[in-house]
């Protein structure tokens, strides 16, 4: 689809079953989605060292990283976080058809945005991982400070505090970080990707 009618798509020689077929695994992105300091980052970081040792070709989309530099200037209204959103799945979209397994730790507290993405790649490339973690144990986290600064007012749009999470219905995975260990975190998404065939190329 464009909005321009001149502009056309262009068929690929190389195809995404050749170029994973080539890393022997299933591309697919693993979606996780939760309050600021449930656990994304430290647990897409953990997954994604287990691929590694596991050879598995992976790239991961974080928050911040993804803000200083594709998404410079997008702030935290809802028009902006949708269009945070949807450039990153566009992104994860490419890196899906490259051959890889994409890691993405962004809070996306919207439902309808996680659905758009759900919805730009096919049904079995879209893993969404909640990452359920009470607010209060955020709170008391508190990696970053964040709500330590939101509670003075000093973050407006502040996700659980000034701005609404609508958490998953229908999440492929639940993490919930209060009963669990890191390890087991890690141990549950991997168990996950290698008994649905994503560990071998088509
Ligand atoms: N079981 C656990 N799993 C993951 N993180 C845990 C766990 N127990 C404690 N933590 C701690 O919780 C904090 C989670 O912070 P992290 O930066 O990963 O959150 P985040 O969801 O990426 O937040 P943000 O949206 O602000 O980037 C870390 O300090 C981590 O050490
Ligand atoms: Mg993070």
């Amino acid at each position: 689809m464009s909005n321009n009618e001149n502009i056309v798509w262009h068929e690929h020689q190389v195809s995404k079953q050749e170029r994973s077929k080539l890393k022997k695994q299933k591309p697919c992105i693993l979606w996780f989605t939760g309050l600021s300091g449930s656990g994304k980052s430290t647990i897409a970081n953990a997954v994604e060292s287990r691929l590694l040792e596991l050879q598995k070709h992976t790239y991961l989309l974080d928050g911040d990283n993804i803000r200083m530099g594709l998404n410079y200037g997008l702030g935290f209204s809802d028009e902006d976080r949708v269009e945070n959103i949807r450039r990153i799945g566009e992104v994860a979209k490419l890196f899906v058809d490259s051959g890889l397994i994409v890691l993405s730790a962004f809070i996306s507290p919207f439902q309808r945005e996680r659905e758009m993405v759900r919805k730009l790649v096919k049904r079995d490339e879209f893993i969404e991982i909640f990452i359920d973690t009470p607010l209060e144990v955020c709170q008391s986290r508190d990696p970053k400070g964040l709500y330590e600064k939101a509670r003075k007012g000093e973050i407006p749009n502040f996700t659980g505090i000034s701005s609404p999470y609508e958490a998953p219905d229908k999440a492929e995975i639940n993490i919930k970080t209060d009963k669990m260990s890191l390890e087991e975190s890690v141990e549950k998404i991997v168990t996950y990707l290698e008994k649905n065939g994503y560990f071998s190329g088509e």
